[in-house]
């Protein structure tokens, strides 16, 4: 289909007693970043790795750049880049000769292989450090030459898989900043992670996944729009759980309240109103709080509002 660079339908995947993936379907556009978002175990990689080809589905149909696609479809996965979670980088060898390593699995050679070394450094800022050994890198120089790997051979389609797993926050912006200047340059994204920062900004679309499904699919404005509310979570002290859970329930300011991991979830029109007449409420029953916080709606609180579960534990 003109303009759709990637087709998943209903496709699935079990390990054994496992249903990781429970048949999930969308379509990714020419262009556009698209991401996956849930927490740990939702399905992410298991997506992933059946839309790249390294796992073939119990179920469904995959269309890559218009075409049928399997793990036997060596022309189309060609034109696609993964970037896995896990690194696969060699520690000695230099990042230059990291990249022309892959270079050559892709069968780039002579001056296009050097270019597109040379191109691929510069795209993920690592033109200056090209000729050290990997081993000296930082935990972000490494997942930045991770992601030049999967971009080696200029892929049309390119997957991320939690690119800023393990990066430091100061040098955790230079990647979703690579994955901009990709954008710009035509080239379709893919991306997973449960951090928000750079979801919000970073994506087009998102699909939330959870337990293997889909369960909103959007771009992130519309969802925060259409399913954000602001949150207040509080923690208590030990055995007055009970009457201030009653409590919470009859406040005007409040939506909707339960427990979830030791704290206290509320949901309210107004999170800031919420808050005060939450504390009220607590001093005057007496009852120590223990910490309090406002959510505001984005889509952490998106997910915790359709799940009941935060996104890292
Ligand atoms: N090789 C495997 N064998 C058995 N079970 C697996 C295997 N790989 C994944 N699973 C299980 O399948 C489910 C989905 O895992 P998957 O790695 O796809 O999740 P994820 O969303 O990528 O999680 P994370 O955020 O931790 O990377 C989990 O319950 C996981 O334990
Ligand atoms: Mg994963």
């Amino acid at each position: 289909m003109e303009g759709i660079v990637l087709e998943a339908m209903d496709i699935a995947k079990g390990y054994g007693e496992v249903q990781a993936v429970r048949g999930i379907s969308f379509r990714v556009r020419r262009g556009e970043v698209f991401g996956l978002l849930g927490p740990n175990g939702a399905g992410k990689t298991t997506t992933i790795s059946m839309l790249t080809g390294l796992l073939e589905p119990d179920g469904g149909e995959i269309r890559v750049l218009g075409s049928h696609f399997t793990p036997g479809s060596r022309d189309l996965k060609a034109r696609i880049g993964l970037v896995p979670q896990e690194l696969a980088l060699y520690p000695t060898l230099s990042g230059r000769d990291n990249l022309k390593f892959f270079g050559r699995i892709y069968e780039l050679k002579g001056s296009r292989l050097r270019r597109r070394v040379e191109e691929a450094l510069e795209m993920v800022g690592l033109a200056e450090r090209g000729g050290d050994a990997v081993e000296t890198y930082s935990g972000g120089m490494e997942r930045r030459l991770n992601i030049a790997a999967g971009l080696i051979h200029e892929p049309e389609l390119l997957f991320l898989d939690e690119p800023t797993v393990g990066v430091d926050p100061q040098s955790r912006n230079a990647i979703p900043e690579s994955v901009e200047a990709l954008k710009e340059r035509g080239m379709s994204v893919v991306y997973t992670t449960h951090y928000m920062e750079e979801a919000q900004r970073l994506w087009d679309r998102v699909a939330i996944v959870d337990e293997g499904e889909i369960i909103a699919l959007d771009t992130p404005a519309a969802l925060i729009r259409r399913e954000g509310t602001g949150m207040v979570r509080v923690r208590i002290g030990d055995g007055a759980e009970a009457p201030f859970s009653e409590k919470l329930a009859s406040l005007p300011e409040v939506r909707r309240a339960y427990r979830r991991d030791g704290w206290f979830v509320v949901e309210a029109a107004d999170a800031r109103r919420a808050f005060v007449s939450i504390v009220e409420a607590a001093v005057r029953m007496d009852i120590p709080v223990g910490a309090v916080e406002i959510l505001e709606p984005n889509l952490e609180t998106v997910f915790l509002k359709m799940t009941g579960k935060a996104l890292r534990d």
